[in-house]
């Protein structure tokens, strides 16, 4: 259905000039050359654009739906009261997180249409972030009935939960976030970030629908954009607003603690993570899983891999280097409507600390594949490797966001172990090793909230890898998303005689 949508768009786009047939006609020799060409053909560049502009609109304007924007005090004053207002009355909490889960589902290629448009998220991206949403809503429906009176304490759902959200995960983040704080019983005003705007406005209007169908108040849900620092700081400080679910970078969660110190924030923020490889590994299954971990999604997300760190033999070897070039340099770097392409755009062009990352070597550093801008849009690059990461340089310490990947090397598991605690943040970390004592040393000494063996340390699953930062990578009282506590963390608690 997704390919059909975008044949469905001949009437929009003219021919000969549509994307999807100027793709196939250039020659796939060299990986992301497809996307070069095209770029260069102001004509494809401009139909590009349109066929963004239409695949945006016709996933939202299905739905009726718009994004309020938010412009002065008094407009945000109204709309967090009438927020604030709305309420789940008598109605039966589970079956509606049940039901909003069948209609989530329902809009899979609504959401595959708006993620690609505006988000850059190939399908292999983004299709399994839909099912992580549809997995919330069933999961929170079935926590939210277990949400029952606990040793003398009654369950006091806040009354608003603020959800900010980011733009990698700009559905299954949200969604998440939204359906946790409507499982436990409160309203909920979503902020989608800037970048990702349709996809929140799509995904609210799904939810709200789904809430009214199903006999609630559509209102338990309120889609709201500012875009004035000033009215950003009210909303975040808002007097109404009893929790905020913050999924962004440490400092912007710092940031809003600034704005209101009593700020009652659950922030899952940023992370610098590896993936430790020990001669007694699958070297083949170790390389597919750096390879997926640090360049899916353009390496874009906060659970990526962004260093790999060789132990021992691996390290001396050229085994799994010439075997991690030859698969990243296959990988297919291309826009979205394109299905071939493997790793999409950036969100934005590079700038700042990412461009460095991609293009300034540290000390000692070489490049095994230097990344490439493919076209002029600053969004589109090649994947880049770099050896030679040393201990407690930049690369080492900073999350960049991107398609590169960094090698460091260590002469033990112990040392391996020191350079990955090493860094500030603790999201996600990986093992790859078929030593059970290795595993064990590792599993109990690596600082990191979610831990991967002989897997890749991306695309945690709602129940069975609950999902939380450790560190610097959460902020405020946190339990992890997708797993049995995250409730709890939304709720208030009263003593049953204060209660009663
Ligand atoms: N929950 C997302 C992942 O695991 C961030 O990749």
């Amino acid at each position: 259905r997704f390919l059909a949508s975008l044949a469905d768009l001949d009437g929009v786009v003219p021919e000969p000039h549509r994307v999807a047939d100027r793709y196939a006609a250039v020659p796939r020799s060299e990986p992301g050359l497809f996307a070069n060409t095209a770029d260069t053909d102001p004509a494809v560049a401009d139909n590009r654009t349109r066929v963004r502009a239409v695949l945006a609109q016709s996933a939202s304007s299905q739905l009726g739906l718009d994004l309020p924007r938010i412009s002065d005090q008094a407009h945000l004053d109204a709309a967090m009261e009438k927020a604030a207002a709305a309420s789940w009355g008598g109605a039966d909490r589970r079956a509606v997180l049940h039901q909003i889960g069948e209609a989530l589902e329902a809009h899979r290629y609504t959401f595959l249409e708006v993620m690609a448009a505006e988000a850059g998220k190939t399908a292999d991206q983004a299709d399994p972030e839909i099912s992580e949403a549809v997995d919330f809503a069933h999961y929170y429906a079935e926590l939210s009935a277990a949400l029952t009176d606990t040793d003398g304490a009654v369950p006091v759902p806040a009354r608003l939960t603020l959800v900010t959200p980011p733009w990698n995960f700009p559905v299954a983040i949200p969604a998440g976030s939204v359906l946790a704080a409507l499982a436990a019983g409160s309203s909920v005003v979503l902020k989608p970030a800037g970048p990702a705007e349709r996809c929140g406005t799509v995904l609210a209007g799904v939810i709200r629908d789904a809430l009214g169908a199903a006999g609630a108040d559509p209102d338990l849900v309120t889609l709201l954009q500012v875009e004035e620092n000033e009215l950003g700081r009210s909303l975040i400080a808002h007097p109404l607003v009893d929790r905020v679910i913050l999924t962004g970078a440490y400092e912007t969660a710092e940031l809003f603690r600034s704005f209101r110190t009593d700020l009652p924030l659950l922030a899952e923020t940023s992370g610098k993570n590896a993936i430790i490889v020990t001669p007694s590994a699958d070297l083949d299954l170790a390389v597919k899983d750096v390879v997926s971990s640090a360049f899916g999604h353009a390496g874009q997300k906060c659970s990526a891999a962004s260093l790999v760190v060789l132990v021992g033999s691996v390290a001396r070897s050229d085994r799994f280097r010439t075997q991690l070039l030859d698969a990243v340099s296959s990988l297919e770097v291309g826009y979205p409507a394109d299905p071939r392409s493997q790793v999409g755009p950036l969100v934005e062009p590079a700038a700042g600390k990412l461009l460095d990352g991609l293009t300034v070597l540290g000390q000692g550093e070489k490049w095994l594949l230097a990344p490439r801008s493919l076209d002029d849009s600053g969004k589109l690059w090649s994947p880049g490797v770099r050896d030679g990461v040393r201990r407690g340089s930049a690369y080492h310490r900073t999350e960049y966001f991107g398609p590169i990947l960094g090698i460091m090397t260590a002469d033990s598991l112990d040392e391996a172990i020191e350079l990955v605690n090493e860094v500030d943040y603790g999201l996600t970390s990986g093992l790859h090793s078929l030593d059970a004592d290795e595993i064990r040393t590792w599993l109990d000494r690596v600082q990191a909230g979610n831990l991967y063996v002989n897997r890749g340390i991306t695309g945690a699953i709602v129940r069975r890898q609950p999902f939380g930062g450790w560190k610097k990578s959460a902020v405020g009282a946190g339990t992890k998303a997708g797993g049995p506590n995250y409730l709890v963390g939304l709720t208030g608690w009263e003593s049953r005689e204060s209660s009663a």
